[in-house]
């Protein structure tokens, strides 16, 4: 659609490629963010998932809080972000689980607090990047901690050469990404991008 092409456009204009494949969007997602841009995306979200009856979305803080925000606005839901704890895993009041990520070699523990997520809940599970996809591994786990459904993983930009996504769709994940790149090169600063019918 027109809002996957902006978001192609604007990952070739604005975006700057670091090594270690890191792809840095300061400008409009990830440090600064162009509210009136994003809330496009959450829109496109929106229609993707349209048939799906959402009843919250789950992120992860820091960066996936304003995306999954906008388009909370369309879903009309509340929005749960996942905190990184440095306290007690032993608090029984909370889905605990872990999330490695590869980018920043780290181990996080991830929280939700049992009030925000029950088994009456559809989720629509939203962030702004997709690597390895441990992120999103994370959250799915949460989930099914809560004995809620996961109806679908909405993403802004995937690295479809890390894997992650492929594997979510394998699993049976409804998973859709508004861009995939799969290349990129520092050197040049040149973009690739996956196109699926
Ligand atoms: P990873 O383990 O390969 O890093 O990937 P995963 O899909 O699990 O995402 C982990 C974290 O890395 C996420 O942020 C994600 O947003 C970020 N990330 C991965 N690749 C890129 C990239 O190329 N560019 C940018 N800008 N971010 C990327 P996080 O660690 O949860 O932290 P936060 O930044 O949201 O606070
Ligand atoms: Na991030
Ligand atoms: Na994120």
């Amino acid at each position: 659609g027109l809002t996957m092409k902006l978001l192609e456009e604007k990952i070739v204009n604005d975006g700057v490629i670091k090594s270690g494949n890191v792809l840095k969007v300061d400008s409009f997602l990830n440090h600064q963010i162009d509210v009136p841009f994003v809330a496009e995306l959450g829109k496109e979200l929106k229609r993707l998932f349209a048939d799906r009856n959402i009843t919250k979305i789950l992120t992860i803080e820091a960066s996936g809080i304003g995306i999954a925000c906008v388009a909370a606005m369309y879903f009309g839901v509340p929005v749960v972000f996942a905190k990184k704890s440095s306290g007690s895993n032993m608090d029984k009041d909370v889905y605990f689980t872990q999330i490695y990520s590869y980018t920043h070699s780290k181990t996080n523990d991830v929280v939700v607090s049992k009030r925000f997520l029950s088994k009456n809940d559809h989720v629509l599970i939203i962030d702004d990047f997709l690597a390895n996809g441990c992120a999103l591994e994370g959250l799915i786990d949460i989930v099914r901690q809560s004995g809620g459904t996961v109806e679908g993983v909405g993403v802004a930009v995937e690295k479809g050469f890390q894997g992650g996504g492929d594997k979510l769709r394998k699993a049976g994940y409804n998973l859709h990404s508004l861009a995939i790149i799969d290349k990129m090169d520092a050197k040049t600063n040149t973009v690739v991008f996956r196109h699926e019918e």
